[in-house]
């Protein structure tokens, strides 16, 4: 694994999406990997610039989701497909014909879980994946004590996830769903390049368990010891409680 101390998010986002543009530029139809939330915005935002600049060709690039609630439409505003398609394919000019991901409204959830590791599979597998932190140090949504060798699947948030998510329900609670769809660890480590941004403080604890704690399902994210080809980005203040 390698650690790479960044001075804040911008520059995090920054050298993440040159990652990626120097992945399209020798793969034009890599497969990537994006999470949702706050943390990879600035990435989705300087790989944009870079596209506007004319320093990278995306328009053969594949767009492959981490996540999903369960229960909401797909076309809810807050339905992590609706959430990538304003903040990662529109932005790159890319339209849903580049995106696959798990169906969260299906009637049959577990399958339509494993029909999306399948494809997956089928698609070549994910060159890049990126990926977030939770301040509990769960990856998608596997929270602590999921299998490491976990494959895709429905899972039950946490009260913590649910209540840090909130913010993108009008701060209710209430119209957070439950259960979710998450590539399991075992998908995750799949991907060929795992690449983790962490900023902030109240990641700090989650990142010194990822880096230096045991490998252990009560920290999902220190799966990444594992991957032979994982790079953790972090902030300064991220950084603060490594040793
Ligand atoms: C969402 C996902 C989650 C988030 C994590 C951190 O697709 O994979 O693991 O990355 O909950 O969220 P933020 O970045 O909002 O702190």
């Amino acid at each position: 694994m390698e650690v790479v101390i960044v001075p804040g998010a911008e520059a995090g986002g920054e050298l993440i999406a040159e990652a990626m543009a120097q992945l399209l530029r020798r793969k034009p139809d890599a497969l990537l990997g994006v999470a949702t939330g706050s943390t990879p915005l600035p990435i989705y935002e300087a790989l944009a610039a870079k596209v506007d600049a004319g320093a990278v060709d995306v328009s053969r690039a594949r767009i492959a989701q981490l996540d999903e609630y369960v229960g909401l439409p797909t076309d809810h505003p807050e339905s992590y497909r609706s959430v990538l398609r304003r903040e990662v394919l529109e932005p790159l000019g890319l339209d849903m014909a580049a995106f696959m991901g798990p169906d969260g409204a299906a009637a049959d959830v577990q399958a339509a879980c494993t029909a999306y590791d399948k494809a997956l599979a089928e698609a070549g597998g994910v060159d890049l994946q990126l990926l977030g932190i939770g301040t509990d140090g769960h990856i998608g949504f596997n929270e602590p004590c999921s299998s490491l060798a976990s494959r895709t699947r429905i899972k039950t948030l946490t009260e913590q996830t649910r209540v840090d998510n909130a913010r993108f329900f009008e701060g209710d609670i209430a119209q957070v769903p439950h259960h979710v769809i998450t590539q399991g660890i075992g998908t995750i480590l799949e991907a060929r390049h795992l690449v983790l941004l962490a900023t902030g403080e109240g990641k700090a604890d989650a990142v010194a368990a990822t880096v230096e704690g045991p490998v252990a399902a009560v920290c999902p994210a220190s799966a990444l010891q594992l991957h032979p080809h994982a790079t953790v980005v972090v902030d300064e203040a991220a950084a603060s409680k490594l040793k």
